[in-house]
């Protein structure tokens, strides 16, 4: 959550460099945005709210001129989403900025101090007390670097921040703890980014922060220290070629692009090493328990990965939210795998249940799409989904692929990883059939219900989870309440909500679930529902059904998840809302 992007240059356009970056990472974060450039020994400092090419119609962000600044897309935590609020902020002297991604938890404490100092405060951000702190330490004769190196010690919480001080006006001096930064160079530029996606095609070595590290970046050279201010020297990778790609490629959207693509990449998900897949298996089988940690749709995927684990492998794991992670802690122990699922590898609340684990001797295997993240370095094994970027929020080929990583795992523990590969080959076919039967289907039926308020999403085993998914891609992008639950559970108590055309989405394959699943059907639509079936087999309780090809039990959720992100795309699209960018959200979710 927040982009944040320095760059040094020689060429006096830096802000045009830093402007193009910022939209590369404007996923993680699009409520406001701004940059703050060094030109001719002055701060030029230029924000606004709303998205960032609005922000840039009205303020030019790229017309700054300068060639070492700093720029930012934020994702409001502390304080409303106002100018004022926007970073970069700055010293009082207005010689120093500074953009953060994070939250610094005791910046009451912080600014309580400041003000007492005499110094002045314009935002109600928790990031604005970095650069007074700043300012106190270049006042007692420190440089900017030596300035960042006293300061974030005393910073609690989680942080990664650029500063450019008009004192020092070649440089760009950053550091990280919890939140990530990288720096990238390439032939008399240096950057530092939240995300090495946003430095592609640009830089030739890329480095990632360590905890408590400090850059220092200038056109020229880029030094590196320790938390205690020891020089170091720093491994550089190459950067991913694959993650180059960030077009829509025709698409309105990304989300669109993103649904379109997945038979390909379904099959990428196959390309892994055998070797790797069955040592991981045999970790899961060896272990005394199995806990499984993810958010959202990762946590999602990971439901499905529980029945494969158990009907596949024999092997029964736990699936727990990572935000609660931290309050089960006691039980892990050395005998314990945890499996950590991430699209991003960054969302804290997963790396702060990984550091947890840790701690207590566990094993750490992730599954993660993102190369060189947080939660790959903290893991003793690293599963990739190879879905290259997912720039639309709404996760959904990382989804399906984290489905079928689960899939050669499962397998793995009975050796037929092989057997797998080709399974889920074959389904990649499926896949696409599953698009081009329904997508104008099911912008049909959006029609009949874009104004309805409450969805119900139902299914059984395997299927339940996909319920779930579907009723989170709805809600997230078309900003439509909906609630995915086991079909069972209708009858406990939330029955009572259906009423005269309420529409129902049954995802009921012709599968185990079938008949009990149908059954529950049959229920809600006697007290009224319009009943929006997923399967392979038509009935007359439908009311739309929505065709998904016939494919073995066990994978059927690779196909039913396809049309409920169609779906759920055509109501978002329907309803004028930009699914790419849903109000509130981001995507790379590094906060608490
Ligand atoms: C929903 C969505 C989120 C993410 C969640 C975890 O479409 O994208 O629910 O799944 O924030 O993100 P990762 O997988 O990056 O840890």
């Amino acid at each position: 959550m927040c982009g944040i992007i320095g760059y040094c240059s020689k060429n006096g356009k830096a802000s045009q460099v830093i402007f193009e970056d910022l939209k590369r990472m404007e996923y993680r974060g699009y409520d406001s945005s701004g940059v703050a450039m060094i030109s001719d020994g002055k701060l030029l400092v230029k924000k606004g709210v709303g998205k960032l090419e609005e922000v840039n119609r009205k303020y030019k962000l790229d017309k700054i001129p300068g060639s070492v600044g700093i720029g930012h897309t934020r994702w409001a935590t502390h304080g409303g989403v106002t100018q004022i609020n926007t970073h970069p902020h700055c010293d009082c002297r207005n010689e120093i900025a500074v953009i953060h991604n994070g939250i610094v938890d005791n910046y009451q404490e912080l600014r309580k101090d400041l003000i007492k100092r005499k110094h002045r405060f314009l935002s109600e951000t928790d990031t604005e007390v970095i650069p007074h702190m700043l300012e106190d330490e270049m006042k007692r004769g420190r440089s900017l670097e030596e300035a960042v190196m006293a300061v974030a010690p005393r910073l609690e919480g989680s942080y990664a921040f650029l500063a450019i001080s008009t004192n020092e006006p070649g440089k760009v001096v950053g550091t990280r703890k919890g939140s990530p930064l990288v720096v990238g160079l390439g032939k008399n530029k240096a950057f530092a980014a939240s995300d090495s996606m946003a430095l592609a095609g640009q830089i030739d070595q890329l480095y990632m922060m360590g905890e408590g590290e400090i850059a220092v970046l200038t056109a020229d050279k880029t030094v590196f220290f320790d938390s205690t201010g020891r020089p170091i020297s720093k491994k550089a990778t190459k950067p991913d070629a694959v993650w180059n790609d960030n077009n829509k490629e025709g698409y309105e959207y990304f989300m669109l692009k993103e649904i379109m693509e997945q038979p390909d990449t379904l099959l990428a998900a196959t390309h892994q090493d055998k070797d790797v897949f069955t040592a991981v298996a045999l970790d899961v089988l060896r272990a005394d328990q199995i806990i499984v940690t993810a958010c959202g749709s990762s946590r999602y995927a990971a439901l499905v990965g529980r029945y494969l684990f158990s009907s596949v492998g024999k092997k029964f794991c736990e699936v727990v939210m990572a935000s609660e992670f931290q309050y089960f802690a006691e039980s892990v122990s050395r005998n314990t795998l945890v499996l950590a699922i991430s699209q991003s590898g960054e969302t804290l609340d997963v790396i702060d249940g990984v550091e947890l684990a840790r701690k207590a001797g566990a094993r750490i295997v992730s599954i993660i799409n993102r190369p060189q993240s947080l939660l790959g370095e903290l893991s003793h094994n690293v599963l990739y989904l190879n879905c290259g970027p997912e720039i639309g929020v709404a996760a959904t080929k990382s989804f399906l692929n984290q489905l079928a990583i689960f899939y050669l795992l499962a397998f793995s523990m009975v050796h037929s990883f092989d057997m797998a590969v080709d399974n889920i080959r074959k389904v990649s076919r499926q896949v696409a059939r599953a698009i081009d039967w329904n997508n104008d289907v099911i912008a049909g039926i959006t029609k009949e219900y874009h104004d309805k308020n409450d969805f119900y999403y139902i299914a059984r085993g395997i299927n339940f989870a996909i319920a779930s998914e579907g009723a989170l891609k709805l809600k997230e992008i078309s900003y439509i309440h909906a609630e995915g639950m086991p079909a069972g559970e209708l009858k406990h108590g939330t029955l009572s909500l259906i009423e005269e055309g309420t529409p129902v989405l049954v995802i009921c394959p012709g599968d185990f679930t079938y008949k009990e699943t149908l059954g529950n059907a049959i229920e809600a639509k006697a007290r009224g529902a319009r009943i929006i079936a997923v399967s392979d087999v038509n009935n007359e309780v439908y009311d739309h059904w929505i065709r998904i090809p016939r494919v073995h039990d066990l994978l059927y959720p690779m196909v039913s998840v396809v049309p409920l992100q169609l779906l759920a795309y055509h109501m978002a699209t329907r309803r004028g809302r930009n699914p790419d960018m849903p109000r509130n959200l981001a995507k790379s979710v590094t906060v608490r």
